[in-house]
């Protein structure tokens, strides 16, 4: 009786996925990007439809595919395409997960053509700020919709942390751990621990993706959809 009301409470919850890495044109063929491979985010894609949620996917650019029917996936390039996306979608939407590696910035101006290579001379390229698109979404955030983020730190972690879901109206953060080997970018596992909005905190230790994603649907989404009930 418990185990079923449990798997069906994301039934045709309508979820917001964003994920991998954007990536900036510098001119047709160059770009500023980051490692982020997507696979904690489709992880997290897969595991929600796996429990009957409507999950629609913005990726980034990465090598990934999804498998289960129930994932709309929406391939985007950059953070404002990620962005444009993103803030007419949440509206619709139940719950939203910002596993994205967005970029911070992007170059002022993108070549038409392709950059030429002048012997023994230093370039540069200036860089203005990309859009936040989890603080847009918390600025735009009703109640009865969930917003979870993800953070990546390297100093003070946990202090950071709680200060990012609040600057941008999170309900929960999932903090990222790069201090042990196996955790992070390109890994198949991950370690991270949950951080609440009243302060609660839970760590877990290395796990697969897939096992995260479940860590992070049972301690953020299902308590809330509890709650809604
Ligand atoms: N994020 C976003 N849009 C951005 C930057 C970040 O939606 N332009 C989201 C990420 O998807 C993540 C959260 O915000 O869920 C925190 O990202 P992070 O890079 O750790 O934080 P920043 O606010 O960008 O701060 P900094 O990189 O300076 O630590
Ligand atoms: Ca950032």
């Amino acid at each position: 009786e418990n185990f079923f009301t449990q798997r069906d409470i994301l039934l045709g919850k309508k979820i917001l996925i964003t994920a991998g890495p954007t990536y900036e044109r510098i001119d047709p063929v160059r770009f500023i990007g980051n490692f982020s491979t997507g696979k904690m985010g489709y992880a997290i894609a897969e595991e929600c439809a796996a429990r009957g949620a409507e999950v629609t996917l913005i990726s980034g650019p990465t090598a990934l595919s999804v498998t289960h029917p129930g994932i709309r996936l929406i391939k985007v390039e950059s953070a404002n395409e990620m962005y444009e996306a993103a803030i007419d979608i949440f509206p619709r939407m139940d719950a939203a997960i910002l596993s994205a590696a967005v970029a911070d910035y992007r170059p002022e101006h993108t070549a038409d053509e392709k950059m030429k290579r002048t012997e023994g001379k230093n370039i540069s390229i200036t860089l203005i700020p990309n859009p936040d698109i989890a603080a847009a979404l918390g600025k735009m955030k009703k109640p009865g919709q969930l917003l979870i983020g993800f953070a990546l730190e390297t100093t003070d972690e946990e202090e950071n942390a709680q200060k990012k879901l609040e600057k941008k109206n999170m309900d929960y953060i999932i903090l990222n751990s790069l201090k042990d080997e196996g955790a992070g970018f390109g890994y198949d596992t991950n370690k991270i621990t949950i951080l609440s909005r009243n302060g609660e905190k839970k760590t877990f230790g290395l796990k697969t993706k897939k096992e995260v994603a479940n860590d992070i649907i049972e301690h953020t989404l299902i308590p809330f959809f509890e709650e809604k009930k």
